[in-house]
């Protein structure tokens, strides 16, 4: 009879045999679906991948990507063995910063769609099993937002305590040296009332007064609402600035300036304020009451483990999935490093589900933070079996899959956000990060029919596509096809346990995840060296009896599947996952 293990072999050499393409096609029955798990919410077995809408398919032809142009990459998704989708806001914005600054938190900008096009996205979604993952931009409104509109027009205003208010200290000076994210004073005057208002981020984005009730009130009800219309959960923007020091105490200076060229601060009195966590629960016990387990997930790039830690409350009554920076923002292959914050998260003493992701839209994509430029193909097959072995639950961002890079703009003129422009040349933005998903080698590759993208479409489109690697047997798509396959069949890798083994190789990242009842061991290996590698595993300290190696999927693939646990030979940057026998 077939060992579990060996039957999940054959089942993805089928699979991967018959690799459906994007276009046109019903959704193949994924055979690796992850069977439910009794007791576990979904959120810990799930894939959650994000989509900036802008830039995943664009359905209507106008440059821009929309709602309908997700819908109709579903069964895309739900071949590769997504379980769930983040979508960045959609809702009515001026787009300063590209949704994040929201003017109706209850509707959809219409260059998106409409509340139509959205239940039949979440309902088409549905029926793949894949969840919708709402952005809840909670720390500020847009200036066009009615909220901010009311409550700049006077100071008797019933709105006016919605937003932070305050006098300066004196003709041109703001209250304090607190600085935007986004570059130079938090504060900006508002000649029609003669105050200052806070931004923690860009002028048009300013702060919501979270300690005021009617604010927390009606902020409950956008996540109520959201709900209502099949929302799974939420990815809370921006959460730990919630709140600033009511007292206005400046912030200590550090030496040097940043990107701005402004005085470096830090923020102490305006990020990571404990009343955040009130908050948090208050949101929590909120999300609870709804069926299904709706999930949190937070960012927030937290300065340190204990930081990260609270993050989950004191009786895990808050986030669910805080989302690990530190991990994601290493930016250097190092074995021990890794070691060190995988270990971290993994052993909280809340024991609270660690979330892992390596890209997003604010930050370059890993082919440019890790890859060596010689090896990147095989460094995005490395990235990808960390991103989706270890027992954290996993995010990936569009393109990741087929190796997209950042492409940055080269003239000041073509920048289209914001901090790119405030922070000319020092600072060059996210657009690098947000150029359009590469479907084929059709113009605009296969993203739009326009004459002209909202962001031009990468040169590396040519080779790296959908289309393109879809068919090759040994492309970055289909190894993270494969892994999350072995993901979603494999116990061990699923909802297993996590335990570094060989913990003073200098080079070699090596693991062993274990099903819940100790059994199915799986060794993942990872070369984070640009040398080859041998390495000997005893795994008997470990609980381990097993005296070989049968592997799962291997990258470069060695000649032989089964393997003894001593002389393992790893190329550069060589991936081996292997069922422990
Ligand atoms: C978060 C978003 C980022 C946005 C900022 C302000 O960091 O991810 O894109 O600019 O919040 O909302």
């Amino acid at each position: 009879m077939l060992t579990p293990l060996r039957s999940t072999l054959i089942v993805m050499l089928l699979a991967f045999a018959g690799t459906a393409p994007f276009s046109g096609q019903e959704a193949t029955q994924n055979p690796t679906t992850p069977q439910s798990q009794p007791g576990d919410p979904w959120w810990k077995h799930a894939v959650i991948y994000e989509v900036y809408p802008r830039s995943f398919r664009d359905s209507n032809g106008d440059g821009v990507g929309d709602m309908n142009g997700i819908t109709s990459r579903l069964d895309y998704l739900k071949d590769l063995g997504i379980d769930a989708i983040w979508i960045t806001p959609m809702y009515p914005s001026p787009q300063i910063d590209f949704g994040y600054d929201i003017a109706n938190y209850e509707a959809f900008d219409p260059q998106y769609g409409t509340m139509a096009d959205f239940d039949r996205l979440v309902s088409e979604a549905k029926k793949r099993n894949i969840r919708v993952i709402m952005d809840y931009v909670a720390n500020h409104t847009s200036d066009q937002n009615a909220w901010f509109q009311e409550s700049r027009s006077s100071r008797a205003n019933p709105k006016r305590d919605w937003y932070i208010w305050r006098d300066g200290k004196g003709r041109g000076k703001p209250p304090n040296n607190w600085q935007s994210w986004f570059g130079h004073s938090a504060w900006t005057f508002d000649e029609k009332t003669g105050q200052w208002y806070y931004h923690y981020f860009y002028v048009q984005q300013p702060d919501l007064n979270w300690r005021n009730p009617e604010v927390r009130k009606a902020m409950y009800d956008v996540l109520r609402f959201w709900l209502d219309h099949g929302a799974a959960g939420f990815r809370i923007d921006a959460i730990s600035r919630l709140f600033e020091d009511p007292n206005l105490h400046d912030d200590p200076i550090l030496p040097g300036k940043n990107a701005f060229g402004d005085p470096n601060i830090q923020h102490k009195y305006t990020d990571d304020l404990p009343e955040v966590h009130d908050v948090l629960r208050e949101m929590r016990s909120l999300v609870d009451r709804y069926p299904g387990d709706p999930v949190l997930i937070s960012e927030a790039d937290e300065p340190t483990i204990q930081d990260l830690d609270k993050m989950y409350g004191p009786n895990n009554d808050e986030i669910q999935l805080p989302m690990d920076f530190k991990v994601a923002d290493l930016n250097k292959l190092s074995a021990p490093e890794f070691r060190r914050l995988l270990d971290e998260i993994e052993f909280n003493p809340l024991e609270g589900q660690p979330y892992f992701f390596f890209n997003n839209h604010d930050q370059a994509r890993t082919w440019d933070r890790y890859g060596d430029g010689v090896h990147n193909e095989q460094i995005a097959k490395l990235m990808a079996a960390l991103l989706l072995t270890t027992h954290a639950t996993p995010q990936m961002y569009y393109g990741e899959e087929i190796g997209m890079r950042t492409t940055v703009p080269t003239r000041i003129e073509d920048v289209k956000d914001p901090v790119g422009r405030t922070g000319w040349p020092k600072d060059k933005g996210r657009d690098g990060e947000r150029t359009p998903m590469q479907w084929d080698k059709s113009p605009n590759a296969g993203f739009s029919t326009a004459p002209k993208t909202w962001l031009p479409v990468p040169p590396s489109a040519a080779q790296y596509n959908v289309a393109a690697e879809q068919y090759d047997p040994n492309s970055i798509f289909n190894f993270y096809k494969h892994v999350i396959a072995l993901r979603h069949e494999i116990s061990a890798l699923r909802d297993g346990s996590y335990v570094a083994v060989n913990r003073d190789d200098p080079n070699v990242l090596a693991y062993l995840r274990k099903a819940k009842n100790g059994t199915d061991p799986v060794l993942v290996a990872l070369n984070m060296s640009a040398q080859p590698e041998t390495v000997n595993f005893t795994l008997k300290g470990f609980g381990v009896d097993g005296k070989s190696l049968h592997v799962l999927l291997a990258a470069p693939q060695p000649a032989n599947s089964e393997l003894s646990l001593t002389g393992v030979k790893l190329e550069p940057f060589g991936v081996l996952i292997a069922a422990v026998e």
